[in-house]
């Protein structure tokens, strides 16, 4: 199911092109043999076939009828877009996603069994398309109650909180379910950043506007977060005691505002994350 040999081989694609973008890569990618004497690819931005030349391209862009992900638009507000692909019903796709994005994981294992993955693509839409700003995985059924296996913003749309909103759409999807969940653990530095930052606002959030006591379990509840996170996040922000051999919540309103002022602006929802992107110009 997973290939492990591939950590240790050395980058061979520095560069791809992908849309309107020439995006430097960070990894290796075990690409097919036949790509092995490449040193860019060129990738087509709605169906993810990738060439070895540009011409290749231009021409595939002639012929190729996608003009957004394949797969069901389950979300839209704004110009912003989230498609549902599943890996069963569009295996090429969701195996040009792994290649594409492994380029930019470091710790994580190549799927090749995509069959068993849902893949939620968050596009940018315009008059030319819907383009992918970035994408997680989740497997369709999960044992260790998993609810993201892999998470990536293609760099150029990085720190514009789009891997928030990944997060957050991650744990809608768990509350429509009734289930918590976690994501797929080794997490990158960047992984780990985004999460803490994701259940430190949301927990801070519910924090400041319950009045009286609230256990991990009722927080657990309420936001889909495993109860693991929900205690490592309040131990790292100094809200948990250890009374009588249980984990208790002391929420004191000072620590919380200061807390909150640290945590910054918030961003969460799509509606946000759209008005920013609009007001610094970004299209
Ligand atoms: N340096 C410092 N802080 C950063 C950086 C950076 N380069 N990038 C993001 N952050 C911080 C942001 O400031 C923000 O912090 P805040 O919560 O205090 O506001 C937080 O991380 C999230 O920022 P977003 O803009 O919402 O996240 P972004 O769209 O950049 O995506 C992601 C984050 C998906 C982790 C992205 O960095 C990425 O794709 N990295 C490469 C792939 C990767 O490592 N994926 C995670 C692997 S673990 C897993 O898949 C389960
Ligand atoms: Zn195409």
């Amino acid at each position: 199911l997973r290939e492990h040999e591939e950590f240790t081989k050395v980058k061979n694609i520095a560069t791809i092109e992908l849309g309107r973008y020439e995006i430097e890569t960070w990894y290796f990618s075990p690409f097919p043999p036949e790509y092995n004497d490449c040193t860019k690819l060129f990738f087509c931005e709605f169906c993810l076939n990738f060439m070895k030349r540009k011409e290749q391209l231009q021409r595939h862009m002639k012929k190729c009828d996608l003009k957004h992900p394949p797969g069901d638009e389950i979300y839209r507000s704004g110009t912003l877009s989230m498609f549902e692909v599943d890996g069963k019903k569009n295996k090429v796709y969701g195996q040009n996603l792994c290649y594409l994005a492994k380029l930019f994981l470091d710790h994580k294992t190549l799927y090749y069994d995509v069959d068993l993955f849902l893949f939620y693509i968050l596009c940018e839409c315009d008059d030319r398309g819907c383009h992918m700003v970035g994408y997680f995985s989740k497997e369709k059924h999960s044992e260790e109650s998993y609810n993201l296996a892999c998470i990536l913003t293609l760099p150029p749309y990085q720190r514009k909180g789009y891997g928030k909103f990944l997060i957050a759409f991650s744990y809608e999807l768990s509350k429509k379910e009734g289930k918590v969940g976690t994501p797929e653990r080794p997490l990158s530095d960047l992984g780990l950043l985004s999460y803490r930052g994701y259940w430190t606002r949301v927990l801070l959030d519910i924090l400041k506007k319950h009045k009286g006591n609230i256990s991990i379990k009722e927080l657990s509840d309420m936001t889909a977060i495993k109860a693991e996170d929900i205690l490592t996040t309040l131990q790292s922000l100094e809200l948990i005691q250890y009374r009588k051999g249980q984990h208790v919540i002391c929420a004191d309103p000072k620590v919380l505002d200061r807390h909150l002022k640290a945590a910054g602006r918030g961003g969460l929802d799509v509606d946000k994350i759209y008005q920013r992107n609009k007001s610094s110009g970004v299209s």
